[in-house]
C-alpha cells in the first residue's frame, strides 16, 4: 500500500534539505518569503529561461546550486490568484505532489505576492497532495519504484504558512475527506472475485471504529422486507445480497437525517441479457455509487460533521445462471409496485428501487441523493466530465450544482417529465425496467422517481465519472472516488450546524 505522505505545517524559514516548492502567478511573480532560496536570482532566471507562464498546475524545476543545502527547486503555477477556488488549490497541490514523488523531503512556501492565503487554501492544497499520492498496488508482487514500490522513508512535506496552527486545523478536515476518497477508490479498484456483496458489507462495518452505527441486512431480512426487485437481480449469483445501513449522528438529537443511497452491483455481467465480452471487466466498478456513499460516511464521521446522515447501499451481483431472472419476469418491489423486467441488464434501477423506498420509509429523511453507475446513455449525453443530475427539487439541484462547481466533481442537470415517465409504463405490470432506445439515462431516472414519494430527491448518474474517468492533477486512479468530495461539500455548505 502506498504510504500516505506525512504533511506538517511551520512558519516561513529557508528550507534546509530536499525539494523547495515555490508558487508562481501568471505574471511570473512569487512571494517575497521565497527570497531566501532565490539566491543569485535562481527563480527569476528559471522563470525567464524556461519561459514559465505560471499557468495553473504547470511546473518547471531545476537543481539547486551547490551549498544551498536543498537539492531541487520546483515552481508550480497557480494562474490568476484572484480566481482560485477549492478545486484549483486541490489541482495545485496535486501538481506539486507529481514533482515530489514518493520519497524524500519537500517544503512548500505557501504564500503569494499581494494575496493573503487562507487556512482553507492550505487545506485544499494539502488535499491535492494526498489525493495525488493515491495508488492501488496491492496486487503487484514484484515491486520496484517504477511499478509502485515505496522507496524507504516515504515522503515528508512541510507547508510553510503565516498561520501554521490554523492551517493545521483546517487540514484535519482535508485528511478526513482524503480518507473517504481513498475508501471509495479502493473499493472500486478491488476486483469482484475478492469483493462480493458480503465482503463489501464487511468494509462498511469497518466504519464502526469511527463511531458510525452500521447494520447489515441479510438475504433473509431483505426477503422479509419484500425487496423483490433487488432480490430478483441477486438470484442469479451464488453470492447472497446485502444492504448496509450506515448512520452518522453528529447533528442535533432527533433531527431528521440526510440520506445517501448507492448502487452496489459488485459485478454486472448483464445477467441473461448478457453484455458483450469487450470491456466487461469494467463492470467490477458497477458499485461506484455504493463506494462513494461509504467513502462519504467515512469522511463525515472522520471530520465529525455536525449532521445526521445515513448511507444505504444495495449490494448484489448480477450473474446469469440456472436460477437467474429472465427477461419478461415480473417482480414485486418493497413499495408494492410491480415491475416487468424486460432487460436483466437494467438491474441498477431494480436494486435502487428497493433501497430508495427502504431509506424513505424507515428514515423519513430531509432529502435523498442516490449515486449510481446507472447508464451508458449518460456518457453519450455528457461525456466523462459531468455526472448526470436528475431531481424533483430545484433547491437541492442548485445546491448540488454549486457543490460540483466548487469541488470539480461537476454535475449537469437533465430533465424529468410526464412524457418520459410514460415511456416506462408496462402492458402487464405497473412499469417496465427499460424505456425506448432514446433518452436512456432519463427513463432510468424516471424509474427511480417512482420510488421516492414526495421526498426531495436527486439522482446522480456517475457511470462516466466514477470509473475510467480521465486522469487529472489529483487523480491518476481508474477509480476516481467521484461523489465523496461533492457530497461532503453539499453537507458542509448547506446542512451542518
Ligand atoms: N452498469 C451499467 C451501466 C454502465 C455502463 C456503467 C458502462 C458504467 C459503464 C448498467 O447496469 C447497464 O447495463 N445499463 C444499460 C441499460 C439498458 C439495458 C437499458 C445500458 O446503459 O446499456
Ligand atoms: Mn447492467
Ligand atoms: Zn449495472
Amino acid at each position: 500500500m502506498s504510504k500516505r505522505p506525512s504533511i506538517g505545517f511551520s512558519e516561513f524559514s529557508a528550507p534546509e534539505k530536499g525539494i523547495a516548492i515555490v508558487l508562481v502567478t501568471k505574471d511570473g511573480k512569487f512571494a517575497r518569503e521565497v527570497e531566501a532560496i532565490d539566491g543569485a536570482s535562481l527563480i527569476t532566471r528559471l522563470i525567464e529561461i524556461s519561459d514559465f507562464k505560471g499557468k495553473l498546475g504547470a511546473t518547471v524545476e531545476t537543481i539547486a546550486p551547490e551549498g544551498a543545502g536543498i537539492d531541487r527547486v520546483v515552481l508550480v503555477g497557480v494562474g490568476d490568484p484572484a480566481k482560485l477556488g477549492h478545486e484549483d488549490w486541490i489541482k495545485i497541490g496535486g501538481a506539486a505532489f507529481s514533482k515530489i514523488g514518493h520519497a524524500g523531503t519537500a517544503s512548500v512556501t505557501f504564500a503569494l505576492p499581494e494575496t493573503q492565503l487562507s487556512p482553507e487554501n492550505a487545506a485544499d492544497f494539502g488535499l491535492g497532495l494526498l489525493l495525488r499520492s493515491y495508488r492501488f498496488e496491492k496486487y503487484k508482487t514484484k515491486k520496484n519504484e517504477d511499478n509502485g514500490a515505496e522507496p524507504k522513508g516515504g515522503v515528508k512535506i512541510t507547508l510553510q504558512t503565516d498561520n501554521p496552527s490554523a492551517a493545521r486545523k483546517a487540514f484535519a478536515d482535508a485528511e478526513a475527506i482524503a480518507g473517504g476518497v481513498k475508501v471509495a477508490r479502493d473499493l472500486v479498484n478491488e476486483p469482484a472475485n475478492v469483493l462480493g456483496p458480503v465482503e463489501f458489507a464487511e468494509e462498511a462495518l469497518k466504519l464502526e471504529k469511527l463511531g458510525v452505527k452500521v447494520e447489515i441486512l441479510t438475504e433473509k431480512e431483505l426477503k422479509k422486507l419484500g425487496m423483490g426487485a433487488l432480490l430478483g437481480v441477486a438470484q442469479g449469483s451464488v453470492r447472497p445480497p446485502r444492504i448496509a445501513v450506515m448512520e452518522w449522528n453528529g447533528g442535533k438529537n432527533k433531527e431528521k437525517p440526510v440520506a445517501f443511497i448507492g448502487k452496489g452491483v459488485v459485478f454486472d455481467t448483464g445477467g441473461i441479457s448478457i453484455k458483450q465480452a469487450s470491456g466487461m471487466e469494467d463492470m467490477k466498478g458497477d458499485m461506484g455509487g455504493a463506494a462513494a456513499v461509504t467513502g462519504l460516511i467515512h469522511a463525515l464521521a472522520a471530520r465529525k460533521a455536525k449532521v445526521n446522515a445515513v448511507g444505504i447501499i444495495g449490494l448484489v451481483e448480477n450473474m446469469p445462471d440456472g436460477n437467474a431472472q429472465r427477461p419478461g419476469d415480473i417482480v414485486t418491489s418493497m413499495s408494492g409496485q410491480t415491475i416487468e423486467v424486460l432487460n436483466t441488464d437494467a438491474e441498477g434501477r431494480l436494486v435502487l428501487a428497493d433501497a430508495l423506498w427502504y431509506a424513505n420509509d424507515r428514515f423519513k429523511p430531509r432529502f435523498m441523493v442516490d449515486l449510481a453507475t446507472l447508464t451508458g446513455a449518460i456518457m453519450v449525453a455528457l461525456g466523462q466530465h459531468h455526472a448526470g443530475l436528475f431531481s424533483n427539487d430545484d433547491a437541492l439541484a442548485e445546491q448540488l450544482f454549486a457543490a460540483g462547481q466548487a469541488t470539480g466533481e461537476k454535475v449537469w442537470r437533465m430533465p424529468l417529465g410526464a412524457e418520459y415517465d410514460k415511456l416506462i409504463d408496462s402492458k402487464t405490470a405497473d412499469m417496465k425496467n427499460i424505456g425506448g432506445r432514446n433518452g436512456g439515462a432519463i427513463t432510468a431516472a424516471q424509474f427511480l422517481k417512482r420510488f421516492v414519494g414526495d421526498t426531495p430527491w436527486a439522482h446522480l448518474d456517475v457511470a462516466g465519472t466514477a470509473i475510467g474517468a480521465p486522469n487529472n492533477e489529483y487523480s491518476q486512479s481508474w477509480a476516481s472516488g467521484f461523489g465523496v468530495r461533492l457530497l461532503d461539500r453539499l453537507v458542509k455548505d448547506n446542512f451542518e450546524g
